[in-house]
C-alpha cells in the first residue's frame, strides 16, 4: 500500500522557494512581466537564503500537525535548489548550498515524509520551446525563437535531473510534477505528456523509488490527483472508483513569496478547508512561500501557529481519519477514524445540534478540545416541536446538547464514540 502513510497524514506543507522569492511578487513574475533571462538574472546574482533554516522549517511543519513536506526543487524559472551536475543554474553555484540536501535531512530528523516538487516546465533552458506559457511569447518575431530549440535535448535534461533527485537523496516518499497544458492557445502549441515522455518519466520514478507516490500532472494517471486552489464538494470518484486526492492551497493566492499581497486566509477558514478535505477522503497541502532570505514570513508563522494549536487538540479528527458514511447536520462535516466519529462545526447552533441516523449508534459524546461530556437525547418523531421542547426531528435523529458559549477554538469538534462498529 504505497499511499498508506499519505492517507493517514492528511495534512502536509508545500514550500515554494527560489529566485522569485527575492523578486517577491509571485512565482510567475518572469512570465507575468515577460522578463528576459537577463532581466531575471539579478535575482540569481543576489540570491541570499541566509535565513533558510531547514531544521526550523521541519519543526514548524511538525508543530503544525503536518505529516509531510513538499519542496520546490526547480520551479518554472528553471533555477535548481540542489547540486545538479547538468546545469550551473543552481543554489550551489550562487550560494554554495544544496538546499534540497539540507531539507531532506531535516525532514528525516523530524520523522516527516519527504516530498519533492519538480517543474517539467523550464523557462531558462535554451532547448525548451516557447509556447503560450513562456515569458518570451510576446517578443517581436517570437516564433523564430523556436528555431534551433530541441525538445528532445530538454527531455534528456529533465529525465537526467529527475534521476539525480531520485538517486542522490535517499528515499523520497512523494513527487509532485508540475504541469501539463496540451491545449493550443493564442496561436501557440501547449505541452502534453509526449513533450515530457511522461510514460518513460513515470517508469523512471517507479524504477528508482518504487514506494514513492507520484501525482497526475505529467498528463497521465499516476497515484493521486491534485485539485488546486479549490475545494471539491464530494469525494473524487472516476469511473466509479474513489481516487486518492490532495487539494493544494495557498495562504494568500500566491505560491512564491508575494510581499504586497495581503489576501491572507484566516486560520479558521484554513482549518475548515482541512477538515472539509478529510471529510471527503482527501488531503490538504498548505503552502508557505519563505521570503527572499528564506525565512517563514511572520504573518505565515502566525497562521501556522494558530492551526498548530488547533491540531494539538483536534489531531484525532484529521490524522488517520477520513470519509464517514453518515449525513452530516447543516452546521458542519464529519470525519471518521475507527469507531470515532468527529463532527467539526463550522457554525455554532444555539443549544442543540441534531444528527440524522445516529440515534442508538453512539455510546459517548464529548467536546474534543477539553474532553467535556455532552448530554444527548432522542426526541419523539411523532411529536411536534412546541414551546420549549425540541421535537419533530426525523426518526433516528440523535440530539446533542451544547453549551451556549462556543468553545474558544478555531473550529469546535464533537467526538462521538460509535457502538458496535
Ligand atoms: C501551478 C503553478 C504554480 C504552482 C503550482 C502548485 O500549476 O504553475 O506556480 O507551483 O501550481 O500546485
Amino acid at each position: 500500500m504505497r499511499q498508506e502513510w499519505f492517507d493517514r497524514a492528511r495534512f502536509g506543507m508545500f514550500v515554494h522557494f527560489g529566485l522569485y522569492s527575492g523578486a517577491a511578487r509571485h512565482e510567475w513574475v518572469q512570465n507575468y512581466e515577460r522578463l528576459t533571462d537577463e532581466d531575471y538574472r539579478q535575482y540569481f546574482e543576489h540570491f541570499d537564503p541566509d535565513l533558510f533554516d531547514a531544521a526550523a522549517l521541519a519543526r514548524t511543519a511538525k508543530e503544525t500537525g503536518m505529516g509531510y513536506v513538499v519542496l520546490t526543487t526547480k520551479h518554472h524559472d528553471g533555477f535548481c535548489l540542489w547540486d545538479s551536475k547538468l546545469t550551473d543554474y543552481t543554489s550551489v553555484a550562487n550560494t554554495g548550498r544544496d538546499l534540497v540536501r539540507e531539507y531532506v535531512e531535516a525532514l528525516r530528523a523530524e520523522g516527516l515524509k519527504v516530498g519533492l516538487y519538480h517543474s517539467v516546465i523550464d523557462w531558462h533552458h535554451p532547448d525548451f520551446t516557447v509556447d503560450w506559457n513562456h515569458p518570451r511569447r510576446d517578443d517581436e518575431g517570437a516564433a523564430e525563437l523556436n528555431v534551433g530549440r530541441d525538445m528532445a535535448a530538454y527531455r534528456a535534461y529533465l529525465h537526467g535531473q529527475v534521476r539525480e533527485l531520485l538517486t542522490d537523496y535517499g528515499d523520497i516518499d512523494y513527487l509532485f510534477f508540475d504541469f501539463t497544458y496540451p491545449e493550443e492557445k493564442d496561436g501557440w502549441a501547449g505541452k502534453g505528456p509526449d513533450d515530457w515522455d511522461a510514460t518513460a518519466l513515470l517508469a523512471l520514478c517507479r524504477e528508482l523509488q518504487p514506494n514513492m507516490l507520484v501525482n497526475d500532472r505529467l498528463g497521465i494517471p499516476a497515484d493521486f490527483v491534485t485539485s488546486e486552489q479549490y475545494q471539491p464538494t464530494s469525494p473524487i470518484v472516476r469511473d466509479g472508483v474513489p481516487l486518492t486526492w490532495e487539494a493544494c492551497q495557498t495562504l494568500n493566492g500566491s505560491w512564491g513569496y508575494h510581499r504586497d499581497n495581503t489576501d491572507q486566509k484566516s486560520p479558521t477558514m484554513l482549518v475548515q478547508m482541512l477538515v472539509d478535505s478529510v471529510s471527503m477522503g482527501g488531503n490538504m497541502l498548505l503552502n508557505i512561500g519563505p521570503d527572499g532570505r528564506g525565512a517563514i514570513a511572520p504573518r505565515d508563522a502566525q497562521t501556522l501557529g494558530e492551526i498548530g494549536e488547533w491540531m494539538r487538540l483536534h489531531r484525532g479528527a484529521v490524522v488517520g481519519a477520513g470519509y464517514a458514511a453518515f449525513t452530516p447536520p447543516r452546521e458542519g462535516v464529519y470525519t471518521r477514524s475507527g469507531n470515532r466519529l468527529y463532527l467539526s462545526l463550522f457554525s455554532w447552533p444555539m443549544g442543540f445540534v441534531h444528527l440524522p441516523e445516529l440515534a442508538g449508534k453512539v455510546s459517548y459524546t464529548r467536546l474534543l478540545n477539553d474532553g467535556s461530556w455532552l448530554e444527548t437525547s432522542v426526541s419523539d418523531p411523532e411529536r411536534e416541536a412546541e414551546l420549549m421542547t425540541p421535537a419533530g426531528e426525523a426518526e433516528g435523529t440523535l440530539t446533542v446538547h451544547l453549551p451556549v458559549r462556543r468553545p474558544d477554538v478555531l473550529v469546535p469538534v464533537i467526538e462521538l464514540t460509535l457502538t458496535g462498529q
